[in-house]
């Protein structure tokens, strides 16, 4: 757009403007003397006056290289799993966001990291909307960190939460959990999204204000995600899950987001009936005790983020009674295990198809690697031939459709961890370079299984 013109009219003696002509000039009284002047309008000034009045009111830029990381030396929960998967522990003015389903331990979690806490020093205050004081209380008795000193509070409104931690001036603040709280602010029943991400919002804003952390419980149903968590996960600074079979005592605490800190990072607890306890060799805890004397037996070394974590994989194949085979999977997906079958019986000539099958990933794991595809194989045909694979091997690679079996990533941390367990070779793929302390048996294809299990 151009830029708009106006006249004025200056007095060739003074040098006076005048907005409109006339014969003589107003200041310095001489006749005749106007001359007319073309100018643009006053954009700049308009502009000015335009930024003038959409000044911030907040604090001015700062450049990146002045500013202070002063705030950001971590807490720490004490619960090494915790910290570990955190990036390090609780930054100061973050918010958490622990999702999980009911039961798995979140409460349990958090109230023995408010406990640790506390212990050292940094004043904690727990909300709960869930349970009343004395159902906490309870909890408190059977964990063995001693969370007497935490300061509780049962409390749903979020407005009267916020205000009694800034009360108290807690460090870090636990809300247990989102769902419950609410807002009168907004219609709607505690729970709904309008009010979980109102109170999420706000308790966003308070953190970062106050520089409190704030650790939200977001629960989410097995059927799915609800309004909760995956509502939130954009909102919050880090999301973790915190996730396991309920009927076994393993639980895996998983960063998916952490912009303190790189996700995929697991920590490994275990249920016992003093809270939970971080696992600190996982490998060692879900191999240990395995039948290795018995057929469908496999082991095989899964990535958790940068951890390998030996894991063993059951399987077992038994004459189908009456009608349609079962196939029946934990911890491994149907179809996976529908599509590995297929391989198995028209690239390997196993006879799978009148056999119920049954495979378990033991530790209430979940495999989602295909690197463990071979384990699981190898679990198949030695129920299948009844004979039991040699105790000191590992088995990694992937199975394609065509049958061929394929390296898998991470070969090496894999092999290392395997071997710092006393295994003694590992079976992979006849195309996996990997310098190792293990023996290596390659493998091309399923069709070689059955002689290189047997021998
Ligand atoms: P909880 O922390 O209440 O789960 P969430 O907050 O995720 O719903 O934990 C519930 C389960 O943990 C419950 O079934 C009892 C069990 N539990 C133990 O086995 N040992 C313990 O020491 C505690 C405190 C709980
Ligand atoms: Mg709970």
């Amino acid at each position: 757009m151009p830029p708009k013109q106006r006249s004025v009219y200056r007095c060739a003696e003074c040098g006076a403007e005048h907005p409109k002509w006339g014969g003589r000039c107003e200041s310095c009284g001489a006749w005749n003397t106007l001359v007319e002047e073309v100018v643009a309008t006053k954009r700049r000034a308009g502009g000015q006056a335009d930024r003038r009045s959409a000044s911030p009111d907040g604090p001015p830029p700062v450049r990146l290289s002045e500013v202070s990381t002063g705030r950001l030396p971590r807490l720490h929960t004490g619960l090494t799993e915790f910290d570990y998967v955190l990036g390090g522990g609780l930054v100061p003015g973050s918010l958490v966001l622990i999702g999980g389903e009911p039961g798995v331990g979140k409460s349990t979690l958090l109230l023995q990291a408010a406990a640790r806490l506390e212990g050292a020093g940094v004043r904690t205050l727990y909300a709960t909307g869930e349970e009343s004081v004395e159902q906490v209380r309870l909890r408190v008795d059977r964990i063995e960190e001693d969370a007497g000193p935490v300061l509780a509070l049962a409390e749903v409104r979020v407005d009267a939460i916020i205000a009694q931690a800034a009360a108290v001036g807690a460090r870090v603040l636990v809300v247990d959990s989102i769902q419950t709280t609410y807002t009168d602010d907004l219609d709607g029943a505690p729970g709904n999204v309008g009010q979980v991400r109102e109170s999420a919002g706000r308790l966003m804003r308070f953190a970062k204000a106050s520089g409190t952390t704030v650790v939200l419980v977001g629960h989410v149903t097995r059927g799915g995600m609800i309004a909760g968590p995956k509502t939130l996960e954009h909102m919050v600074d880090t999301v973790v899950y915190f996730e396991g079979e309920l009927t076994s005592g393993f639980r895996v605490l998983r960063a998916v987001k952490n912009r303190f800190g790189s996700v995929d990072e697991v920590g490994i607890f275990e249920m016992t009936s003093a809270g939970l306890k971080p696992v600190a060799n996982p490998s060692a805890m879900f191999v240990a005790g395995r039948a290795v004397e018995s057929a469908g037996s496999a082991v095989t070394a899964m990535m958790e983020g940068s951890r390998p974590m030996l894991i063993e994989i059951q399987a077992l194949a038994a004459k189908a009674g009456f009608g349609t085979p079962q196939r029946v999977a934990t911890g491994l997906e149907h179809k996976r295990l529908a599509v590995l079958l297929a391989v198995l019986e028209r690239r390997g000539g196993f006879p799978f198809h009148d056999l119920d099958v049954f495979v378990n990933v033991t530790g209430g794991v979940r495999l989602i690697e295909p690197a463990s595809d071979l384990a699981v194989v190898a679990a198949l045909v030695s129920s299948l031939s009844d004979h039991p694979l040699p105790a000191d091997a590992l088995f990694l690679g992937e199975v394609g459709l065509a049958g061929e079996i394929r390296p898998v990533a991470a070969t090496d941390r894999r092999l290392a961890e395997a071997e710092r367990l006393g295994f003694r070779r590992a079976f992979v793929s006849s195309r996996t370079r990997a310098r190792a302390g293990v023996e290596l048996v390659p493998l091309a294809h399923v069709t070689e299984l059955a002689a290189r299990i047997a021998a």
